[in-house]
């Protein structure tokens, strides 16, 4: 059945473009002629009737903002059978025939729940760290590594000033695609990210003193947050090297400030097919880019496929970092 009364929602961590992502959803719903209806605090606002209809002026002025005009929310009690069935009585309470659940991986487990539930949904996958196995490509994801580049630009000045070595950890989870990318855009002598086993010694230490002999006096190094252990590794370097180490955890800078143009486009051009697929009828679909093009999966196997790390740009940063 073609949806005709849907509500958008924004769920986990937030990233810069959800907005983008919103306003095309609304601008779309309302030129096919459906009524829209924006959740507050991700699943939380479909559990407690935190809902508004929104019109084509509720999303002017906020493509280039970061963060969520709908705010976030991780929903612990969304995440029961009861939770789930409450908030589908809600929807069929207000007459909700289609929801779109921009997120991650948590947040579309819940849009399958919720469609078992007889609510048609549609995932758009928003978070920085690009961990959506089924898709090449993440909303905020560019946003995010233009930060941190940003970021990594300037603590390597003052590093080069005093002859340092920073290390610089990064957001990424379960993912390395942000360090891997900002680390070779900065020049890092080493990448270190969840998905590749490394050895301090080869990997890390001898870089660093070849490096040395070859005349380099400063270092970056930067670490995925899910390799863990930033301090030590930098703690590490300094006793083993005798280079005076750093440490920046960047955090929650990256998850924030105006999204990039992809963000933008890529936002919008998913929020306009998450829409035409309600309309078309189509239920637990998730939208993603594969090869540049924007297209969908069903959700229940999109989170079942497996995560592609990419082996040789990481043997790119390995080769380059000399
Ligand atoms: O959104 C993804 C992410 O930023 C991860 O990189 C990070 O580990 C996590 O969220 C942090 O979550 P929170 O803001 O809840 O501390």
């Amino acid at each position: 059945m073609c949806a005709k009364k849907i509500a958008v929602l924004t769920s986990g961590g937030d990233a810069p473009g959800m907005n983008a992502a919103v306003r095309a959803v609304v601008r779309t719903a309302i030129s096919f002629g459906m009524e829209v209806y924006g959740v507050k605090r991700g699943y939380n606002g479909l559990l407690n009737g935190d809902v508004e209809r929104m019109y084509l002026r509720s999303v002017s002025n906020i493509i280039q903002h970061g963060g969520t005009a709908l705010f976030t929310a991780r929903s612990p009690e969304f995440n029961t059978p009861e939770g789930v069935e409450r908030a589908a009585a809600h929807c069929r309470e207000m007459g909700i025939d289609g929801v779109v659940v921009i997120g991650g991986d948590g947040s579309f487990r819940g849009a399958r729940d919720l469609t078992n539930a007889g609510i048609p949904c549609i995932g758009v996958p928003g978070t920085i760290d690009n961990d959506i196995s089924s898709s090449e490509y993440t909303i905020g994801y560019d946003t995010a590594m233009n930060t941190a580049m940003d970021m990594i630009d300037r603590i390597r000045d003052t590093t080069e000033s005093h002859d340092r070595c920073s290390v610089v950890e990064v957001m990424g989870r379960r993912c390395g695609d942000i360090a891997l990318n900002t680390g070779i855009a900065t020049g890092a002598i080493a990448v270190l990210v969840p998905e590749v086993q490394f050895d301090f010694e080869k990997d890390l230490l001898d870089r660093i003193r070849y490096a040395q002999k070859t005349g380099k006096r400063h270092f970056i190094v930067v670490v995925a947050e899910g390799v863990g252990h930033t301090q030590e590794i930098c703690d590490r370097i300094q006793k083993e090297t005798g280079i005076e180490s750093r440490v920046t955890i960047l955090g929650h800078v990256q998850r924030g400030g105006s999204p990039t143009l992809r963000d933008r486009v890529v936002a919008s051009q998913m929020g306009y097919h998450a829409v035409e697929l309600l309309r078309d009828g189509k239920s637990n679909r998730v939208v993603v880019m594969k090869g540049e093009r924007i297209v969908d999966y069903d959700i229940t196997e999109a989170l079942e496929m497996p995560r592609i790390f990419d082996e040789r740009l990481y043997q790119i940063a390995h080769d380059l970092s000399r």
